[in-house]
């Protein structure tokens, strides 16, 4: 491919798991790989600490950023950390400022947008965002976020890939029709997206020896790293809305695999969405008490009403972590309060993870220290 002037563009192949999954074709401008400098990017505090001893904790994540700071926040360094493990990193942002540009090289990103809107700009074309979307960005996209007005965003940074999970999928990767979703509801970039200028600076996390495995490198690109004219393939950035999420509905309690969005790996991504209940005129619509031996459970509440925590101080904006090895269900009264219920609006995000989260900066500092107990309705020995 050449330009106009009858020069070759740069090819890039860009590709998973060893050029053997999906993979993109990128056109450059200039050589892709041309640094002049790298150093050191000290990311913000990726420290965690054990659960120990072992208890179910709420989180006011609201509680972590003040509306007034925003303009100074941005999308990419402005995260702190609520919960990780070695597969997975939680953590929340308000961000109105436009962000460095930013790659994660340690897996893929799916930053759930709150509230807010504005464009993520990538090296494959800009993505506009609002309200409700997933914003899934691959391993290694280079990309930055530019606000339109304040933005709440919850951050799930994978180790690995985060994708439809594969029982959506026919065996040539198309969405099937049993899914909650389908391509139309995928939106990717539109069209080329051309930056200007040189010395560049893009901010890469990726693995080493800082907390959590983690730390970060600035590279300097001697032209601007937006300056791709064409690609194609299966491998972009694209957003998901809420919304779109067409939910399943059953005569009975559906279990949780029914609500599920994406798949990581070693950890899920549900979302509980306004919705008919339970319909069998013996049905008890909330949740029985479960207890998910094998996962952590983390629900983020992002709107309506959520019936099963009704009297456990759970608003709009908690973040809950209902860790296994130990069974969670409705706040007392809950499961009779529900008889009957026809519809529940409610509207929340869940991460389960296959191995214990542990809790990062941003959650020692809202945990609100009393939630474990209020099954027992607020009975206990020890408040921490
Ligand atoms: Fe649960």
């Amino acid at each position: 491919m050449r330009d106009a002037d009858g020069r070759l563009h740069y090819e890039e192949l860009m590709g998973e798991e060893g050029f053997s999954s999906d993979s993109s074709l990128l056109y450059h401008r200039e050589i892709p790989s041309a640094i002049v400098a790298t150093a050191t990017w000290e990311l913000t505090d990726q420290a965690t600490a054990p659960n120990h001893p072992l208890r179910p904790i709420h989180f006011t994540l609201h509680d972590l950023f003040r509306d007034s700071e925003a303009d100074m926040t941005d999308a990419v360094i402005g995260r702190r950390l609520v919960l990780g493990n070695g597969d997975v990193r939680i953590s929340y942002v308000v961000a109105g400022a436009v962000s460095p540009y930013y790659r994660n090289a340690i897996g893929d990103e799916c930053v759930y947008v709150e509230s807010g809107s504005g464009i993520v700009e990538t090296v494959f074309g800009a993505l506009p965002y609002r309200t409700g979307d997933y914003v899934v960005i691959p391993r290694a996209a280079t990309h930055r976020w530019l606000p339109a007005d304040v933005s709440r965003l919850y951050a799930i940074e994978g180790q690995g890939h985060i994708a439809p999970p594969k029982r959506y999928l026919s065996r040539y990767g198309q969405l099937l029709e049993h899914a909650p979703f389908c391509e139309r509801d995928l939106h990717g970039p539109a069209e080329p997206l051309l930056g200007e200028g040189s010395d560049v600076e893009v901010l890469v996390k990726h693995r080493g020896d800082g907390p959590g495995g983690i730390v970060g490198t600035t590279m300097t690109y001697a032209t601007h790293p937006f300056d791709v004219v064409g690609w194609d393939g299966c491998l972009y950035p694209y957003t998901f809305n809420i919304e779109d999420y067409m939910p399943l509905t059953g005569k009975v309690h559906q279990p949780p695999p029914a609500h599920q969005v994406f798949e990581g790996n070693n950890f899920v991504i549900c979302n509980f969405v306004p919705r008919k209940v339970d319909y069998h005129p013996l049905a008890v619509p909330v949740p029985y008490y479960h207890s998910n031996v094998d996962s952590d459970e983390v629900m983020f509440y992002v709107g309506g009403d959520y019936e099963a925590r009704k009297g456990s101080g759970i608003d709009v904006g908690s973040v809950t972590l209902h860790p296994g090895g130990h069974a969670h269900g409705p706040q007392p009264g809950a499961t009779e309060r529900s008889l009957g219920a026809e519809f529940f609006d409610e509207l929340a995000v869940m991460v389960d993870t296959f191995r214990p989260l542990e809790v990062g900066e941003a959650g020692r500092t809202v945990d609100e220290g009393v939630y474990a107990y209020t099954w027992a309705q607020g009975r206990s020995g020890s408040l921490r």
